[in-house]
């Protein structure tokens, strides 16, 4: 039996997920870019489950990109699906309806930047280098990587990394915008489920109301995005969380939130 690519691990509400081909830098290959998919399908259905955190195996890398040994034997027709595949998952981590945090413990390269990505949030390690070295392999990014970096850090920084095929350091990241926080290596860990936590405690269906309005804004005009925000606004008074919320406050105390 191949041993599982994925492994799952709950720490009360925050699920783990660690992408564990270490031998390869955990790089993507095909089932890895299922199972990630059904994971996180998993994740969504789970009312369990508040917050995810996707990381890498191991102390070396993140993911080191799409699995260049069987991208090699790929005819155009399948690097198509392969693409698709990837682009399909990525999609659905970044429609996900409770945040998901990329903790980047080291090398984010080619679909490993790319899955980094379509994650809500992401923390990296001092030690991490992130890149799209595709170019280097006469290819581009094939998991959405040209298109979600130039939305983030724009055109300039995205044609830079795409062009040139370079990584850059954890703390140019930081600069790009590419990543939210760097933390030294040895406190990633801790800083990374202190902020799942803190997320886990927060009202469930607010956050995925915030997750909804900030991707559709991102792709729709500022006047779709605003009336979105207003039909959101409106929706969330009909939850019991919101009338817990603002009582809290008045009562100055703390709430509680369920997910209802
Ligand atoms: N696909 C498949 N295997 C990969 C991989 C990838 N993207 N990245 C690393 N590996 C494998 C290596 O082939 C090696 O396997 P082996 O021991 O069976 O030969 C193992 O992981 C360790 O990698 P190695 O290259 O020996 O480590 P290193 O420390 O010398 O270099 C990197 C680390 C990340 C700089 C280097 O592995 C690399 O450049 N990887 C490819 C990055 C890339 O181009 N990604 C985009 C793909 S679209």
């Amino acid at each position: 039996m191949t041993a599982s690519p994925l492994q799952t691990a709950d720490h009360g509400a925050v699920r783990v997920l660690t992408i564990h081909r270490p031998d390869k830098l955990n790089a993507l290959d095909q089932a890895t870019l299922i199972a990630l998919h059904e994971a996180f399908d998993a994740a969504a259905g789970d009312a369990g489950v508040r917050v995810v955190v996707l990381t890498g195996s191991g102390a070396k890398a993140f993911v080191a990109g799409a699995d260049i040994a069987q991208m090699a034997a790929l005819t155009p027709a399948q690097a198509r699906e392969f693409s698709l595949l990837g682009q399909r998952m990525m999609r659905r981590v970044e429609r996900m309806p409770k945040p998901v945090i990329a903790m980047v413990n080291g090398f984010a390269l080619g679909g490993g930047l790319e899955l980094a990505l379509c994650c809500h949030l992401r923390i990296a390690a001092d030690s991490a280098k992130l890149g799209l070295p595709e170019v280097t392999l006469g290819l581009l990014p094939g998991f959405g990587g040209s298109q979600r970096l130039p939305r983030l850090a724009g055109r300039a920084a995205a044609l830079e990394l795409c062009l040139t095929g370079t990584p850059v350091s954890a703390t140019r990241a930081l600069e790009l915008g590419i990543v939210n926080r760097v933390v030294p290596v040895a406190e990633l860990e801790a800083e990374t489920m202190q902020l799942a936590e803190k997320l886990a405690q927060s009202a469930p269906l607010a956050m995925r109301a915030i997750l909804d309005a900030v991707q559709v804004g991102g792709e729709c005009s500022l006047d779709q995005g605003l009336e979105y925000e207003s039909a959101q606004f409106g929706l969330l008074f009909s939850t019991v969380d919101a009338r817990e919320g603002m009582q809290a406050f008045l009562e100055r105390r703390k709430p509680a939130f369920g997910n209802h």
